[in-house]
């Protein structure tokens, strides 16, 4: 049985290998695969159920996307949230983690997580699009909780080293989103295909695994220690990306989408 990454075979995608659970900093659990729920729109219903159906058990809500509403649907007796998160932990110039006069911060924000989990009404919280000085900060001074997870950008082309690192050093879960490049095509003066699964380097690696593409980034992600929540509407996708928990990755490809990272430059720090 394959037991690490580094014993995967290079060209045999498929081994007798379960990509574990990750523990969180509050001891509670989550699967490596989840669902994401933006871009689901009128199919977020339908696609959640046969997500139930094949075995997802965790989906990633926001009240924008209208996921969180249509979970309800399920009547799921929702007693205790088990992970919430901060959903744009950007902090504006004129609103410091200490500043009274603001209304709303995402360090208010971060506070009022802390009194709902010190009532035991949630598990576990987390923060999501942060850079990694604001994450050393709100973990090293501001928080008076653990933070157990960080939803960041992450994909092949923007792998987002810094936060990832700090994640590491915290014992912090890192949860990558838009993980098949979808991003690269959205941002400002973005692309027309997206570059993830079309540029030749990724497609390579993919060919040399004999995986879809798709299932070798994420399998990818996931062998570098990021829980991934690839958004679908469409059953075959649905569960070709749960099936990447049991692909174990072989160093070869994943060294190959490893060397990828800003090749296409940094939208994050560009003006
Ligand atoms: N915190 C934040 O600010 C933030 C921002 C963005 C996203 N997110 C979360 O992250 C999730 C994922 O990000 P995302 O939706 O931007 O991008 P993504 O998951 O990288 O890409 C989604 C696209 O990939 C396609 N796809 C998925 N699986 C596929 C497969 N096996 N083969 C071929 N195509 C496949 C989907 O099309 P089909 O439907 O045709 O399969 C969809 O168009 C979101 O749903 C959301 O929950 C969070």
């Amino acid at each position: 049985m394959v037991t690490n990454i580094e014993e995967g075979i290079a060209g045999e995608p498929y081994h007798d290998y379960t990509w574990p659970d990750v523990q969180m900093n509050t001891g509670y659990k989550m699967p490596p695969v989840a669902l994401g729920t933006f871009r689901l729109r009128e199919k977020t219903y339908e696609t959640i159920k046969l997500a139930l159906k094949l075995g997802y058990k965790l989906f990633d809500t926001a009240e924008s996307y209208s996921g969180e509403t249509r979970l309800m649907d399920f009547e799921i007796s929702v007693l205790v949230l088990v992970l919430v998160l901060v959903h744009a932990f950007i902090p504006e110039e004129h609103c410091g983690p200490y500043d009274k006069t603001c209304k709303s911060s995402p360090w208010i924000c971060w506070r009022a997580l802390e009194e709902l989990q010190l009532k035991g009404l949630i598990r576990s919280i987390g923060v999501s699009n942060i850079d990694s000085d604001t994450l050393k900060f709100l973990v090293g001074h501001f928080s008076k909780s653990s933070v157990s997870v960080v939803q960041n950008w992450f994909d092949p082309f923007h792998q987002d080293r810094a936060v990832r690192e700090t994640c590491q050093e915290k014992n912090i879960i890192y949860m990558g989103y838009s993980t098949l490049g979808t991003l690269w095509m959205e941002i400002e003066g973005g692309y027309d295909v997206n570059p993830v699964l079309e540029r030749k380097d990724v497609v390579e690696s993919a060919m040399y695994s004999l995986l879809p593409t798709t299932s070798a980034v994420l399998r990818w992600a996931i062998s570098r220690n990021v829980v991934v929540i690839p958004s679908t509407t469409t059953e075959d996708h649905l569960q070709k990306n749960l099936e990447t928990r049991k692909q174990n990755a072989d160093s070869y490809s994943s060294q190959l989408i490893d060397s990828l990272d800003g090749l296409l430059g940094d939208p994050e720090k560009e003006d």
